[in-house]
């Protein structure tokens, strides 16, 4: 049963009547564009076919209760007492509910079920997927107006804020803007985005390790700082400011680990536009060979990657139709992404599979997938019937 199916029959079992709207948010993969966004600088990511759901109806009264089905639990909350709580599912819903409120929007209460097919923790942005699927949840019963740029900024307050990740604006503006068989070339200075069609006959592979690493937020957290004490030191407000030039006439006074940093990120943003460019004009090997770079970039200079991502990267790299590969999101852990020739997709998987499980002894995920439409409301949630709760 796809997941749309899912949560309307759970929420007509428990509510006895159909949702009043559905809304769905994607997760995305970053094809290139690394560590970036949080530097002002360029990123190469796509929504994609993986997704969370939530079937809902509005209340009379203030309060939000979600039932997730995939933690089996509800959560129950008043919007006129946010408190923080634990590291639960719930922290990011009332999270954009405090970035919502902050920004002067009036809130209704609603109550819904909830389903996601993003892996958790997985680099594949399951989180921002929950924020953008709440803020549409949160304007089907509220009204306000949907502009993806100004709703993704404030799942990023939510995130930065409410969860305590200093992360860019990358994830929230592909689960909010993402456009069907695209890529979005984002440039985080301005956010202005330009869609970038991806290349034919190729697909997009995400090659999930099974491994998650738990000190993800204060590593994160760290090159975050590292990259603002590197602009500092150049007295720019961020390393978009400052050139690969500049850079290298300052490398002993930087020292080893803030100049890799900093290397990293002014490389990275050139290798992303050099990739947009050529995905552009369809030279997928250059696409490639820059994913390959990028990789590289971020294991030996930023330092974001783990034996199980090169393991798996290497391995991708290894099959015929592979036209570049490197690590997706914070790293650490999680998902690798492969460019492939789609004639050899099936066989590209099956292989990948079977030599990562063999070198590392686990399992991986490997999903093939398609760039997707950023959060809707899906059509069929607008019936106009008042279901209004008492
Ligand atoms: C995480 C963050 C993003 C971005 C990536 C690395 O996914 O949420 O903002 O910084 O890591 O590119």
């Amino acid at each position: 049963m796809s997941l749309d199916s899912l949560v309307s029959s759970e929420f007509q079992t428990r509510f006895g009547v159909p949702p009043r709207f559905v809304v769905r948010a994607p997760g995305r993969v970053n094809l290139i564009g690394e560590h970036t966004d949080y530097n002002d600088g360029y990123v190469l990511p796509m929504a994609i076919n993986r997704a969370v759901w939530i079937a809902l109806r509005e209340r009379a009264d203030r309060q939000i209760s979600v039932c997730s089905l995939d933690f089996d639990e509800r959560t129950e909350f008043s919007l006129d007492c946010l408190q923080p709580g634990s590291t639960h599912w719930s922290e990011y819903l009332k999270g954009v509910a405090w970035a919502l409120k902050e920004a002067g929007h009036q809130l209704q209460g609603w109550e819904g079920v909830l389903a996601g097919d993003v892996p958790v923790g997985a680099g594949l942005s399951s989180s921002a997927a929950l924020e953008m699927a709440t803020a549409r949840a949160f304007e089907c019963v509220s009204g306000f107006p949907w502009d993806a740029l100004t709703i993704a900024q404030i799942g990023q307050r939510a995130e930065n804020e409410w969860i305590g990740t200093k992360c860019g604006i990358m994830d929230q503006m592909t689960a909010a803007a993402g456009i069907a068989d695209h890529a979005l070339l984002i440039d985080c200075r301005s956010l202005a985005i330009q869609p970038v069609p991806l290349p034919p006959e190729t697909v997009v592979v995400a090659l999930d390790t099974s491994t998650r690493r738990s000190l993800l937020d204060s590593e994160y957290n760290d090159r975050v700082a590292r990259c603002g004490a590197a602009a500092a030191h150049f007295g720019e407000p961020s390393l978009r400011n400052v050139s690969a030039e500049q850079l290298e006439i300052e490398e002993r006074r930087l020292g080893g680990i803030m100049h890799r940093r900093a290397r990293h990120v002014i490389t990275e943003n050139e290798r992303t536009k050099l990739a947009a460019a050529a995905m552009r004009r369809g030279d997928i090997a250059e696409t490639g060979r820059l994913m390959d770079a990028s990789h590289a970039s971020l294991r030996d200079d930023y330092e974001v990657s783990s034996r199980e991502l090169n393991a798996i990267v290497d391995v991708a790299r290894q099959q015929p139709g592979c036209y570049g590969a490197k690590l997706v999101g914070a790293g650490f852990g999680g998902c690798a992404v492969a460019l492939v020739a789609s004639t050899t997709a099936d066989r590209f998987v099956e292989v990948a599979a079977a030599e990562y499980q063999e070198i590392t002894g686990v399992q991986p995920a490997i999903h093939i997938c398609t760039a997707a439409d950023g959060a809707e409301i899906s059509d069929n949630g607008r019936d106009g019937t008042d279901y209004l709760s008492p």
